[in-house]
């Protein structure tokens, strides 16, 4: 009997622990001995190019795997088959829905499955292309944390402990001079990596997109703290907090979504066009949140959504993305995964944390 075939791609920004899900659905496969697992190249480019570019998933090509940051499958933000960048002779470019073409380019390739590794953009594209009948399945990943359906995605716990080490190094750093440090990490719209590495690294200020903050409390916290006689400050800042109401960042085209960044120096100079005496000085911790070796938690929560994913698939249970709810691993439809967006609550539990240990969100 000819086995059936699942085809397996990541998109979106790349985050710890998608090579652990890579690996968790071939192993997971192979034990069940029914179906074949290939690899779509750099999201759905892979399929859609002529020649496609697909590989086979054997065991030797994902042993060890897990333990590696990045994607083997590649990756893009620039793939949007819902909004497909097409280059005419002239060289100017136009966007196209090509996900009708796509659905059947996969269909007569005979894959009998899609598993979509990626997070809320992603997760929309695959609502999108299981409507139009493709038999697909979802694994939520990103380090912003920003998928309600799911308690937590892998990748996120990784970013944390990456901008919990930088902070550590800028605290150091801060107090042998005597000023004030800016960390401005990623996260989107969502502050979960700041406010986690504001816990875990003792800041004193954290500023996130969910609670706008003002300048005056920001030098209040600061000066307060230079009266005290402790000579610096720490500040994490996520890079989607709005300064002035606004959102620094800028929009690149043919991306799926604004470029967030810069808002740390934006602060810097904010605090210092209003007469902030201590040196302030930045770090923007980038795309380094995003590389390198997943901690343990993330490569074993990849593991169980690759393996969850592939049950789905062998179930025949279409339409899904996999979650982590309540200390368990289980799914939800696409549409309710992608439905809303996961904010930091003014009433979750870390907020109170961290002002019952004195950081200030700058808000008042
Ligand atoms: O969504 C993950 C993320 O790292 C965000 O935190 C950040 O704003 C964005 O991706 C950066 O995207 P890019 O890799 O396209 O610069």
């Amino acid at each position: 009997m000819s086995k059936k075939k699942l085809l397996v791609l990541t998109g979106g920004g790349d985050c710890p622990g998608l090579n652990a899900v890579i690996r968790g659905i071939q192993k997971a496969a192979t034990q069940d001995g029914e179906w074949e697992v290939y690899g779509s190249i750099e999201a759905f480019n892979g399929i859609m190019r002529t020649p496609t570019e697909i590989i086979k998933l054997t065991p030797s090509k994902v042993g060890g795997i897990h333990v590696k940051g990045g994607t083997i499958l590649k990756t893009t933000n620039k793939g949007n088959p819902l909004s497909f960048p097409v280059e005419h002779k002239d060289g100017s470019i136009t966007y196209r829905d090509i996900s009708a073409d796509l659905v059947k380019k996969i269909q007569k390739a005979g894959f009998d499955a899609v598993i979509n590794i990626g997070g809320d953009g992603s997760q929309a594209i695959s609502k999108a292309l299981y409507d139009k009948g493709l038999n697909i399945i979802g694994v939520p990943k990103t380090i912003d944390n920003d998928l309600s359906a799911t308690d937590i995605t892998f990748g996120f716990s990784t970013a944390v402990q990456i901008a919990t080490d930088a902070f550590d190094k800028l605290v150091t750093t801060a107090s042998s001079h005597n000023r004030v440090m800016i960390l401005e990490v990623m996260g989107r719209d969502a502050g979960w990596i700041a406010l986690h590495t504001a816990i875990a690294g003792g800041a004193e200020l954290c500023l996130i997109p969910e609670i706008p903050f003002n300048l005056d409390t920001v030098i209040k916290v600061i000066n307060k703290r230079y009266k005290k006689g402790r000579g610096f400050v720490n500040i994490v800042i996520a890079e989607g907090a709005k300064l002035d109401g606004k959102t620094i960042g800028k929009m690149a085209e043919g991306d799926m979504n604004i470029k967030l960044g810069g808002v740390g120096n934006a602060l810097r100079k904010a605090l210092e066009d209003h007469g902030c005496e201590p040196d302030v000085r930045v770090a923007v911790l980038g795309h380094i949140q995003r590389g390198g070796t997943p901690v343990a938690f993330d490569r074993i929560l990849a593991t169980a959504f690759g393996v969850r994913a592939f049950e789905l698939a062998k179930k025949g249970r279409f339409g899904r993305m996999v979650t982590y709810t309540n200390n368990d691993i289980k799914d939800t439809t696409l549409a309710k995964a992608i439905k809303d967006y996961n904010y930091v609550k003014k009433s979750n539990f870390l907020i109170k944390t961290a002002k019952q240990v004195g950081i200030s969100f700058g808000n008042r």
